[in-house]
């Protein structure tokens, strides 16, 4: 677990215009001081990810927007104020303290306060504002632990801050608050209904946007292996026809089948909260991965909920490969 001196290192390798994975509580990030526009050019390289895909801009509080963003519209004001910190990322108009380098060029920003202690101890020791993007390489599955982070991503970053295991476990729920209506870009940890209750009426869920987001590409947060989704009640046959046709299955086994046997090459039970699914949901895509699976059969879980943004990445990962 990182140490006062730990966050003092990682601030200190900020300002210096070096690169910092830190956790927060939806997935790891890949932290460089937003108005370095090296620094940021350095996270897109790192991750191999097109300059054209804008990152979130990470502040402390919502007392500290003045700069990051032009202006603050009342329906942004009452979600910072709802779930800040939190999971929930808002887009806004681009403010002065932001290079064009840190949103792909575009006149709007994407910013947010994240909700761990380590996350919120660096940006107070910082003081300025963390440009990043989840700590993995471009499409493939975010992080959820430090390990994870040094696996993936090893002596490229300048240091890695141990925050322990995400509580989310999924990325923040994206709003595009610079409309006349509010919509979501990207479904995450703050619910669509948690949102509309706040908001008192119905948001529409973009699945396509005029920005590019990669979140919104095909084939994103996908493991190594290819993920199959299926009728949960026809996972358990889906798998075993694999199996004998020679693939080395995985099986993201949904809750009420949880007793059934299964052949296959590895079997991960899902829990029957969607928090806790959420939360395991990357890490048991890449068990399988480790375990040599080339072939993952899932099932949707209802898409209420978290289970939203659970089935928007079961349905990315499960997307066509661009390699193919
Ligand atoms: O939970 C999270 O959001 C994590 C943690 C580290 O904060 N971050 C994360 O970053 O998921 P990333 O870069 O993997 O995804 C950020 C998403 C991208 O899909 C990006 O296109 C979108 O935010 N985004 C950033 N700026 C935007 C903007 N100005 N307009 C629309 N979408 C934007
Ligand atoms: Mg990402």
């Amino acid at each position: 677990m990182a140490r006062t001196s730990d966050i003092e290192k990682a601030a200190g390798a900020l300002r210096a215009g070096g690169l910092v994975a830190f956790p927060t509580e939806t997935v790891y990030g890949l932290g460089a001081n937003a108005e370095n526009s090296a620094a940021v050019a350095r996270v897109f390289q790192v991750k191999g990810r097109p300059p054209t895909h804008p990152l979130i801009v990470h502040i402390g509080g919502a007392e500290h927007l003045g700069g990051w963003v032009e202006d603050v519209p009342a329906t942004a004001r009452l979600l910072a104020e709802r779930f800040w910190p939190g999971p929930l990322t808002l887009v806004l108009r681009r403010g002065r303290r932001v290079p064009l380098e840190a949103t792909g060029g575009l006149e709007t920003v994407a910013v947010r306060v994240p909700d761990h202690p380590v996350a919120l101890a660096l940006l107070s020791a910082f003081g300025g504002g963390v440009a990043a993007p989840s700590a993995n390489r471009f499409g493939s599955v975010s992080p959820t632990t430090a390990n994870h982070v040094r696996a993936e991503l090893g002596d490229a970053v300048d240091f890695v801050l141990d925050g322990g295991p995400c509580e989310v476990g999924v990325e923040s729920t994206i709003v595009d608050v610079t409309g006349d209506t509010p919509s979501i870009l990207r479904p995450g940890g703050v619910t669509r209904e948690g949102l509309e209750a706040v908001l008192g009426c119905p948001l529409a869920v973009h699945s396509t946007s005029r920005v590019r987001v990669p979140g919104q590409h095909p084939s994103h947060y996908a493991p190594r292996a290819r993920v199959v989704l299926v009728e949960p009640e026809k996972v358990v046959a889906e798998a075993e026809i694999a199996q004998e046709l020679g693939h080395q299955v995985g099986v993201l086994l949904p809750p009420s089948f949880a007793d059934a046997p299964v052949k296959a090459h590895a079997v991960v039970a899902v829990p029957g909260s969607t928090a806790a699914y959420a939360r395991g949901l990357y890490g048991f895509l890449r068990e399988l991965d480790q375990r040599g699976c080339d072939l993952v059969v899932a099932s949707l879980p209802m898409e209420e909920g978290l289970g939203l943004a659970i089935a928007n990445r079961l349905r990315r990962a499960a997307g066509p490969r661009s390699s193919e």
